[in-house]
């Protein structure tokens, strides 16, 4: 099992590496013998994450995903440390809830801007140079079944994450020739800070979707490791645009469940 799924010295970059899902990514890859390089603005908490994972192939280089130019130079400096980035983990998220009505735009596009807009881009930079090496690559989207329901106060994420989505296919289709595979994961209900924060804004709401989940709990980050290997390391070998979904059956309820 674990060498079907096996990434030992894999070139991997995690955005969003410094909480949640994205530092757990980053942890469960370099203890696997991934190359880790690990992307966030938090450098506090990357320089944590390296001390713990001491002996690890583990670069941490703070940055800003929605930069373009300090995440070229990100790549600049990974591929002279490391080598050229074969496997990127689109993570890096935000949500900035808010009625439709009274959402600010600044928040609409600071959501937007990091959850697709750098998404695109990262994708776009790493895919272009894997293709001038001639490589094959996977790219891994972190979506969210809100990009495939629609979920309440969130407008900005869910239009984010849907187009995640359809640019996971999208790339997929036209990367393909390159032997270059572009999936997706489509995590449910996770605790994180991104969740943390909209239950403190929304307890009744978040408490609410707790409930509704059909396995009557929210997922462990672990139970995200196998999907993740699968779409990384060569055991998908034949798949290219899917979104995986990872939820505990929430985005299956149905109207009169
Ligand atoms: N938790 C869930 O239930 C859930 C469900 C579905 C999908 N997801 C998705 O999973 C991903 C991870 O979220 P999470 O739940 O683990 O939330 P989280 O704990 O808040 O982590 C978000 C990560 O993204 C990074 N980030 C945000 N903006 C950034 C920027 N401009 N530049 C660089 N890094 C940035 C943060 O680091 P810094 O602040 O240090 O930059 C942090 O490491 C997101 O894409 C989220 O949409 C989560």
């Amino acid at each position: 099992m674990s060498d079907l799924l096996g990434i030992r010295d894999r070139v991997i970059l995690v955005t969003g590496a410094s909480s949640g899902l994205g530092r757990h990514f980053a942890e469960m890859l370099a203890r696997r013998g991934a190359k880790v390089v690990a992307v966030a603005r938090r450098t506090e908490r990357l320089d944590e994450l390296a001390h713990t994972l001491a002996g690890t192939s583990f670069l941490a280089l703070s940055a800003d995903v929605t930069d373009a130019a300090a995440m070229t130079r990100v790549l600049d400096q990974a591929e002279a440390a490391v080598g050229t980035i074969e496997v990127l983990v689109n993570n890096a998220g935000i949500t900035l809830p808010g009625p439709v009505a009274e959402l600010p735009r600044e928040d609409w596009r600071r959501v937007i801007d990091t959850n697709l807009n750098a998404a695109w881009m990262i994708a776009q930079e790493v895919a272009r140079r894997l293709i001038a090496a001639k490589k094959p690559g996977s790219i891994v989207n972190i979506a969210s079944i809100a990009g495939i329901r629609t979920m309440g106060l969130v407008s900005p994420y869910v239009a984010s994450k849907a187009g995640l989505i359809a640019l996971t296919k999208n790339m997929a289709v036209e990367l393909a020739p390159h032997g270059i595979r572009v999936n997706a994961i489509a995590p449910g209900l996770f605790d994180s800070e991104l969740g943390n924060n909209y239950a403190r804004r929304n307890p009744e709401r978040r408490a609410k979707m707790r409930e509704r989940i059909p396995m009557g709990r929210v997922g462990r980050h672990d139970e995200l490791d196998a999907p993740l290997l699968l779409l990384a390391s060569d055991a998908g070998s034949y798949m290219t645009g899917s979104v995986v979904v990872v939820d505990g059956g929430f985005s299956e309820i149905g109207l009169t469940a």
